[in-house]
């Protein structure tokens, strides 16, 4: 398949592009475009063949349900059964924004978009393009990260490219993402709320807005028979770089110190080394494809990076990664949530 590729500027809105990819998506075809979070790969979720495509396209198990994606308060009574109090306070204070909230679905919603659940995942972005291709399409538009399952999540359109040219309708290029990495996820229809993959929304704020909010415990602890995650896509392997990450956690030097060594000595026996550093130690390396992932004073930096980083080493064949620990105040649980699945859960202290 031709997939067609249209840059817009996110200043200068181009409604001819808006309106392709509205008339691709109204007819059941498949269109990755920009969101704060990450890109997506959009479809009809109200349409099951339009919905099942993209778990071709992706190659993405069809136990995991996909998010909604919706721009209008009237797309979410559509979708779902009902809206409580605490869903109510969530919509008012993060909407549109990087927070994704499970309700029970309405009829409508087909199970090939659910996976089979009688919850949904609903968001509403808050990026100018994804918005204006929802709104003028009127489409419910389920979205899953724009990626080959497993790969890290995209924060560029050639990374899209990369993983989906070919395969999807038409993408839309519009530059780098703002966040970084995934929405935040809470279960509502649960009590109290719980929060099923951390994100840029975190815990804290969260609990200024309802009161008490838990974690679902499997999204930090290595993944087990007994610990099965509630947001079925956090089982699978994810964000994998193809070379070998491990994390080290513990003092700075510490951690510089472990790293310089290790990096010096498989580099001696010929492999290829990747080091994933930030501003603060960039040039405390000596060893291995050094990369800052960026500043540790502006955590934003790092979470931006993040995935790009890891593309960044497969490019260049990169054999063993070895990562600093981020446990920085808003973003760390995220970040190392998604650098840990990544890593296989390979953190050592040193
Ligand atoms: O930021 C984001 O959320 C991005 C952008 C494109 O909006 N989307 C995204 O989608 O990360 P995806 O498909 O890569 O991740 C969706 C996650 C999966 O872990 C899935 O299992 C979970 O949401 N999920 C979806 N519906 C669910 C439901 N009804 N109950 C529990 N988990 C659900
Ligand atoms: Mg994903």
């Amino acid at each position: 398949m031709d997939t067609i590729i249209r840059s817009i500027d996110i200043k200068k809105i181009d409604v001819n592009v808006i309106e392709e990819a509205s008339r691709l998506l109204k007819q059941g075809g498949l269109v990755a475009f920009p969101t704060e979070t990450v890109y997506g790969l959009g479809a009809d979720g109200l349409n099951p063949q339009a919905s099942s495509k993209i778990y071709v396209a992706k190659g993405r198990p069809s136990d995991n349900p996909l998010i909604l994606h919706i721009a209008t308060e009237e797309q979410l009574y559509r979708v779902v059964e009902n809206v409580s109090d605490i869903a109510r306070k969530l919509i008012d204070s993060f909407w549109p924004g990087p927070l994704t909230i499970i309700f029970n679905k309405s009829d409508i919603v087909p199970y090939e978009t659910t996976g089979g659940l009688d919850t949904v995942a609903v968001r509403m972005p808050e990026h100018p393009i994804a918005i204006e291709v929802i709104r003028q399409s009127d489409v419910c538009v389920a979205a899953p990260s724009a990626n080959v399952s497993g790969r890290p999540s995209p924060t560029e359109a050639k990374h899209v490219i990369e993983d989906l040219a070919s395969k999807i309708d038409m993408i839309i290029d519009g530059g780098k993402v703002g966040i970084g990495i995934e929405s935040t996820i809470v279960d509502v229809t649960v009590t109290p709320p719980m929060i099923l993959r951390p994100g840029y929304i975190s815990k804290e704020m969260l609990e200024e807005v309802v009161g008490e909010v838990q974690v679902d415990s499997a999204i930090i602890e290595p993944l087990s028979q007994e610990l099965k995650p509630k947001a079925p896509g956090m089982k699978y392997k994810h964000y994998a770089p193809k070379g070998s990450l491990t994390i080290y956690e513990g003092k700075q030097e510490d951690v510089v110190g472990h790293i310089n060594q290790l990096a010096k000595e498989k580099e001696q026996q010929g492999y290829k080394v990747g080091v994933i550093a930030t501003d603060e130690t960039y040039d405390l390396y000596h060893a291995g494809q050094v990369v800052s992932i960026g500043n540790r004073k502006d955590e934003r930096t790092i979470a931006q990076n993040l995935y790009g980083v890891l593309r960044s080493f497969d490019e260049n064949g990169i054999e063993y990664i070895f990562c600093e620990a981020f446990n920085t105040e808003q973003l760390g649980v995220a970040i190392m949530n998604r650098l840990s699945k990544a890593a296989g859960y390979k953190i050592k202290n040193v």
